[in-house]
């Protein structure tokens, strides 16, 4: 099956970023979201790190007009559905939520358009179950900022078709991404080993071990990680973390508890540089 006109539901981090990629790839993009602001917020920061490329002289002028133009942002569902031979659902993380988009999904979108989400760590075989099309059906899970990460997490679900996974990594090769394929388990591979650290992170802040700053110090000297847990829990969004968590404590038990610092800080607001204060504060 070729892929020509691609939905994107949700602008927000991930949305905007796997839009950007997309049309980079050349594909036509419909992304929708349910507020004005938030679909101008995705095309701001689109825009922006096209700027930034051709600032740096990485890509012309006419490309970063070309990839513009083959963005159709919109608020209209049926208007970005309609004829789509991918959906790829970033709407937010609460399985109700997603699973009443794919109900109204089901009622515009040819017969032969494939669902991919990207969940950080859902069910894709609960999701896929209720739609009349679960060999359609996939996990594709993108990581933050999705311009510059190079990884595309593939989760089969039940019924997932082989074509189905051909097709997804096929696609996650040309929007110039390095694949892996793994079985469906609670946060897939990726998210339930480094959420695990992040979560430990917050423990050990909450336990006075050492400071935030030089928690973070440690992991990038002590470990060579690009940025340290806590300022990437601040990027990812403490609630995502935290929902990520509460998922791995449900499904897998007591050693994947949630720490009770990340649960005040997001009853608090501080989501991270989404909001502007997480475990850090962000100033323009
Ligand atoms: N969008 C697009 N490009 C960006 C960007 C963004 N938000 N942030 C940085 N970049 C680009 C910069 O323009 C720069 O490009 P050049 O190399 O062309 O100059 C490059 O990335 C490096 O950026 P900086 O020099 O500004 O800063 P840095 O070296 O500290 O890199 C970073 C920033 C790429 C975010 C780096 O800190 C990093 O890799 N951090 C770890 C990110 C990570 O682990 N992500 C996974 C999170 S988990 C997840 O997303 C899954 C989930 O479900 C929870």
């Amino acid at each position: 099956m070729e892929i020509k006109k691609i939905c994107v539901l949700g602008a927000g981090l991930m949305g905007n970023g796997i839009t950007q990629v997309c049309a980079q790839a050349g594909y036509q993009v419909a992304m929708r979201d349910i507020e004005q602001r938030f679909i101008d917020g995705g095309m701001k920061t689109i825009t922006k790190n096209l700027t930034r490329d051709v600032e740096k002289g990485k890509r012309s002028q006419e490309d970063m007009d070309a990839i513009l133009g083959r963005i159709k942002p919109t608020l209209d569902m049926k208007e970005a559905a309609a004829g789509a031979d991918v959906v790829v659902e970033v709407v937010i993380e609460v399985m109700d939520v997603k699973k009443q988009v794919y109900k109204e999904l089901e009622a515009i979108v040819p017969a032969h358009c494939l669902f991919f989400t990207n969940t950080s760590g859902l069910s894709i075989t609960e999701m896929a179950a209720i739609t009349t099309r679960p060999g359609k059906f996939i996990g594709t899970h993108f990581f933050n900022p999705v311009p510059v990460m190079r990884l595309l997490e593939i989760i089969r679900g039940y019924e997932t078709s082989d074509e189905t996974l051909e097709i997804a990594k096929a696609w996650g090769k040309k929007i110039g991404k390095e694949v892996i394929v793994v079985r469906e388990a609670p946060a897939f591979a990726v998210n339930r080993i480094l959420c695990t650290m992040l979560n430990e992170a917050f423990f050990a802040l909450d336990e006075g071990i050492a400071s935030a700053e030089d928690i973070d110090k440690g992991m990038v000297l002590g470990c060579n990680h690009p940025i340290g847990p806590l300022a990437l829990s601040d990027l990812v969004g403490n609630e995502t973390l935290l929902r990520v968590m509460e998922g791995l404590h449900r499904e897998l038990g007591d050693k994947y508890r949630p720490a009770p610092l990340l649960k005040k800080l997001v009853r608090a607001g501080r989501y991270g540089r989404k909001t502007g204060k997480g475990v850090y504060e962000y100033t323009k």
